[in-house]
């Protein structure tokens, strides 16, 4: 696997151009990475406040999987606000990390002061080959257009001997707010950039990951419980940032925040918090 210098971000304009750029706030001629980046730059803080305590657990079985220790070099790809890699560093692991969308990364800076974090997408990564011994991809990878593509190139920054590890929504457990976000983001055309794909489903990681050259070693199934206590704090949290944000720009505040109370319903409680059930599948997989 080569090094090979591509551009940061792969053109897209015959997507944005047919989509017209419309509602999304999207550029005509702006990669699918970029979209997303600004997708997930507008509400990056107000997103971080109230998610980036949901996906711990699934960290911290990862983190423990892998054995990130000290002296562990770590690249966590599509990174966020840099929860993952503050844990990481914990640890005594030298911690990297890229993401999308600017404002994500400022977060990330400082989380994890003086790490090597930067703006640029998970399908052509700034770094040499075999430059970590663990690569980390939270909820993350479903954003590439080519998913195998982006895990063979998650391989190449690998070095021999090392993992790469990938974590989405997905396993055996319930999946509450795959749920209510599928229903609103069928109300929204372009909310998703890419084809949905299934790729947390027993077996599919696995499937890519070899496709991508891996040889998956270890999974397991953790459970993400999601727990807002009234119905603004849950508009909050699901419209701050991402595709939801999207749906919300295209609906306009007031339908959207109704089509959220109809998809949430089902999960509201009698004093008007509600709790939402879903799990978390990861997969480790060793690069020989
Ligand atoms: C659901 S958030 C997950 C963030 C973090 N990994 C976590 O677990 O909290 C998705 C992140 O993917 C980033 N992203 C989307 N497409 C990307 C791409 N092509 N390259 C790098 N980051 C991307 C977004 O900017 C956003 O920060």
């Amino acid at each position: 696997m080569p090094h090979r210098t591509r551009p940061p971000f792969a053109r897209r304009g015959a997507r944005a151009a047919r989509s017209g750029g419309c509602d999304s706030g999207d550029v005509v001629g702006e990669s699918v990475a970029e979209a997303y980046g600004r997708r997930w730059s507008a509400g990056a803080a107000v997103r971080a406040e109230h998610f980036a305590a949901l996906s711990r657990p699934a960290w911290e079985a990862v983190l423990a999987a892998v054995g990130v220790g000290e002296g562990t070099t770590l690249l966590d790809v599509a990174c966020g606000s840099g929860e993952l890699a503050a844990l990481a560093r914990a640890r005594g692991a030298a911690v990297h990390g890229i993401d999308a969308a600017e404002a994500m990364i400022a977060l990330a800076r400082t989380a994890v002061p003086g790490a090597d974090l930067r703006v640029g997408t998970l399908e052509a990564l700034p770094w040499p080959d075999a430059a970590f011994d663990v690569v980390t991809g939270f909820n993350a990878f479903q954003f590439a257009p080519d998913v195998v593509a982006a895990l063979a190139e998650a391989a190449r920054v690998t070095r021999s001997g090392g993992r790469v590890a990938v974590c989405n929504w997905g396993g055996a457990g319930p999946q509450d707010l795959v749920a209510v976000t599928h229903d609103l983001q069928a109300l929204a055309p372009d909310a998703a950039l890419v084809p949905r794909r299934p790729i947390g489903e027993p077996g599919v990681l696995e499937e890519l990951l070899r496709a991508a050259g891996l040889r998956p070693s270890a999974a397991g199934d953790v459970a993400v419980p999601y727990a807002p206590p009234d119905r603004r704090t849950l508009e909050r949290g699901m419209f701050a940032a991402g595709n939801l944000r999207h749906v919300e720009r295209h609906l306009g505040p007031e339908a959207a925040a109704a089509a959220l109370a109809t998809a949430a319903a089902p999960f509201r409680r009698a004093d008007g918090s509600y709790l939402f059930h879903s799990t978390f599948r990861w997969v480790v997989a060793r690069r020989d």
